[in-house]
């Protein structure tokens, strides 16, 4: 089972903090002030402690599932498996951590063939992640299958300036709501089974006007491309929710018609 985010993050950060409050006791003159949010700066942390801590940002602030798997194919953005192997013959004169750390802060500097693109940069709002996050989540792309050699040093001082001061608490995805609107009821055709707000009235799906309030993005995003998957909500009939939208939409489309839905509550 999955545990909800907030309890990995938090025991995550019980880790970075501890860590840090051993390197600062270690040091009388330093006061022990815990980080708000993620930082290993001046912290002397393990390559697996950095490894695990880039997964949990993968897996959680990041994002990145809203686009990548990790050994599955047939998502909207390249699958990642084995990517801290590849990422060292990609770009001609560029390492490994290099590529990976520009693929992160510059997304549209090399545009991995076949591919849109639409990668958002991670240090930049909304997903706005700090310096730290940054080094420890390009040391876990590097940990599939590749040897883990950044340091800090290796991300640009200006990674995660923007981020300072806080990331938002919600979480907001790329996406323009009034395009994907467009999406629900044209396109997509979602309005034939469903009501969502002002538009659509069918009853054949439940009335996703406060879909957002009760449901994570993790789930919405989930349903539409695997609806059999992501559970049948109870009192409506199984396997009637067509199940190729993943295959029907284009990436922006998806990532419109998600931020639409998330403007339901
Ligand atoms: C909105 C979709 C989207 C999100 C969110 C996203 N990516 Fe991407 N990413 C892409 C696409 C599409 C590509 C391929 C096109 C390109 O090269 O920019 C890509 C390329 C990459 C590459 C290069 C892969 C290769 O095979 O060379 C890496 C590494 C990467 N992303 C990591 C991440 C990480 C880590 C996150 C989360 C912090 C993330 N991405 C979030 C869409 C996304
Ligand atoms: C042919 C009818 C049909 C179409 C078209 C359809 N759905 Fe559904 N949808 C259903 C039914 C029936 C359910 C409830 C059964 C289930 O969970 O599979 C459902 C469930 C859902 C749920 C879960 C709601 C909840 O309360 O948990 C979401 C979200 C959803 N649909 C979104 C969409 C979106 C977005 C589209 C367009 C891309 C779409 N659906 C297209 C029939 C449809």
């Amino acid at each position: 089972m999955r545990l909800p985010v907030a309890v990995k993050v938090g025991a995550f950060s019980l880790v970075v903090m501890g860590t840090y409050t051993y390197y600062a006791n270690s040091i009388p003159q330093i006061q022990s002030k815990p980080p708000a949010e993620l930082s290993l700066e001046g912290g002397n942390v393990t390559t697996a402690q950095l490894v695990k801590a880039g997964e949990e940002i993968f897996h959680t602030k990041g994002t990145c599932e809203i686009c990548h798997r990790i050994g599955q194919k047939g998502t909207r953005a390249p699958d990642l498996s084995g990517v801290g192997a590849r990422a060292a013959k990609t770009k001609p004169g560029m390492s490994a951590k290099q590529y990976i750390i520009e693929s992160l802060l510059q997304p549209g500097a090399y545009i991995v063939e076949g591919y849109p693109n639409i990668m958002p940069q991670v240090d930049k709002p909304p997903i706005a992640l700090n310096r730290s996050e940054v080094w420890a989540l390009a040391a876990f792309l590097e940990s599939l299958g590749g040897n883990v050699d950044v340091t800090l040093d290796d991300i640009p001082k200006t990674a995660g300036a923007a981020a300072a001061g806080g990331a938002p608490a919600e979480i907001k995805l790329p996406g323009d709501p009034k395009a994907g609107e467009v999406i629900f009821s044209t396109k997509a055709g979602c309005i034939a089974c469903h009501k969502a707000g002002k538009i659509g009235a069918s009853p054949v799906g439940p009335d996703l006007s406060q879909i957002a309030k009760i449901q994570t993005p993790d789930y919405i995003m989930k349903k539409i491309l695997d609806p059999a998957g992501a559970g049948t909500v109870a009192g409506f009939p199984k396997g009637v929710m067509p199940p190729m939208f993943g295959q029907s939409l284009t990436a922006k489309e998806y990532m419109d018609l998600v931020a639409f839905l998330l403007t339901l509550k």
